[in-house]
């Protein structure tokens, strides 16, 4: 069997490692991938959003299947272009990859159908917007409607600076259309966590939970990145908050969403807030997350071609799932300056240094004109580990990670501390 994976990042690196475990795979290609999936599989230099390419690539290479890593071409209409064209895919429609790619949809879903929420209210006008501000208590979240790659939510400290962040959404266009119309909600606290299951639009997969971390520094310090690391399973999420995040979040979110004429085949990725054991939905992703899928696949039993397949089948409900109880920890290395500006082209050393038993996932890295790996994002590595126990998979992780080199590398030395 022959399988295209979409994307470039550590993520899509785990998932074709995964999906080479089947016994059923001959051969992945990638598009258009990394250094590091460059050494697994086949790597096609095709961007994740040039749907007409990649169109010809499944057909040119008889591909069996093709998963979509990343949310941008999934609400672009990948999937129902392939669908069009008669070629499988997993992943949802454009229409509901909305449950991501507009807050407001989301939202609007959401209070319909009584899924457990922040309060919250829409706005197209900036004027309107601004006197909800003024008429609502701090701290307040502004997110923006649209796809706006980790930049759209901010929590306002002050009505100044939800002010100010409202005129540069809406007025000075920060954001592009995607902030043109944004939504204001309460501000939620509690644990964090992200919650993932495969649908095939009617039955649910077993979930899968992690964390992840979105500051740059220990203790959740600086500003906001892509993620710095993730660990699973959380271990203050008990079987009954499990239990009641997958009846009165995940599965009401997939039959809300078959109502609305746009059923969700694919990963459903819950980010949700959990405060005295009452578990609330900040958000929904349509894909799964980076960095926490280079945690999850590890610990998946099961073959994720036939689970991907099962997906597309509609056959979910005779697939076996099993989540291994040992735990994965996962840590990025970073490019100096990231978030902010970055040099690239970092010769990368030590890569093979590792454990054999310690993964390593590539983001941005790419082949030299040596022929070396070199860094050539912000987000260069995942490097993760198994262990009994969170804290011996967390050991692990940290003993190789400085093995590892390349000029100026930063990482949190905190992940899965607490
Ligand atoms: P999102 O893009 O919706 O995941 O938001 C990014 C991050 O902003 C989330 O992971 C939360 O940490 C934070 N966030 C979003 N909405 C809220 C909320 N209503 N209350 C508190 N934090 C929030
Ligand atoms: N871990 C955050 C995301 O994948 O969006």
């Amino acid at each position: 069997m022959k399988i295209l994976v979409i994307g470039t990042g550590a993520r899509e690196h785990a998932i074709v490692w995964k999906l080479l475990q089947s016994p059923r795979v001959s051969k992945v290609f990638v598009a258009p991938g990394n250094a590091g999936t460059a050494t697994i599989a086949q790597n096609i230099n095709v961007p994740a959003t040039d749907i007409p390419s990649l169109i010809n690539v499944a057909r040119q290479h008889k591909i069996d299947f093709t998963f979509v890593g990343p949310e941008t071409p999934l609400s672009e209409g990948l999937v129902d272009q392939f669908q069009h064209a008669g070629l499988p895919v997993f992943g949802p429609t454009r229409t509901a990859a909305r449950i991501e790619a507009s807050k407001i949809f989301s939202k609007a879903l959401m209070s319909k159908y009584g899924i457990p929420t922040a309060a919250s209210q829409s706005f197209s006008n900036l004027d309107k917007a601004a006197s909800y501000v003024k008429h609502h208590k701090l701290p307040i979240v502004i997110k923006a409607d649209g796809l706006a790659a980790g930049k759209g939510v901010v929590i306002a400290q002050s009505t100044n600076e939800a002010l100010d962040t409202l005129k540069s959404m809406m007025q000075d266009n920060a954001l592009g259309d995607a902030g043109k119309c944004v939504v204001i909600e309460e501000y939620m606290t509690g644990r964090e966590m992200s919650i993932f299951t495969f649908s095939d639009g009617v039955t649910l997969s077993p979930p899968v939970t992690a964390c992840d971390y979105k500051r740059v520094f220990n203790n959740n310090e600086g500003p906001n990145t892509g993620g710095m690391g993730s660990f699973s399973p959380p271990d203050f999420y008990t079987p009954e908050l499990s239990e009641r995040a997958m009846r009165e979040i995940m599965h009401p979110t997939i039959q809300a969403l078959s109502s609305e004429d746009s059923p969700f085949t694919g990963v459903l990725y819950g980010g949700l807030m959990i405060h005295n054991s009452v578990t609330r939905t900040v958000e929904f992703n349509c894909r799964l997350g980076d960095p926490e899928t280079q945690v999850i696949l590890p610990r998946l039993k099961s073959d994720l071609v036939d689970i991907t397949l099962a997906a597309i089948e509609k056959r979910l409900d005779k697939q076996v799932i099993e989540w291994s109880d040992e735990a994965c920890v996962g840590v990025v290395m970073a490019a100096p300056g990231y978030p902010g500006h970055y040099p690239v082209g970092l010769p990368i050393s030590g890569l093979s240094d590792v454990d054999n038993d310690v993964l390593v996932f590539h983001a941005g890295t790419k082949l030299d004109s040596d022929g070396k790996i070199a860094t050539s994002g912000g987000r260069v590595l995942t490097v993760a580990a198994m262990g009994a126990t969170l804290s011996q998979a967390r050991q692990k992780v940290y003993n190789n990670l400085p093995r590892i080199n390349f000029e100026g590398v930063h990482y949190r030395t905190d992940i899965a501390q607490f």
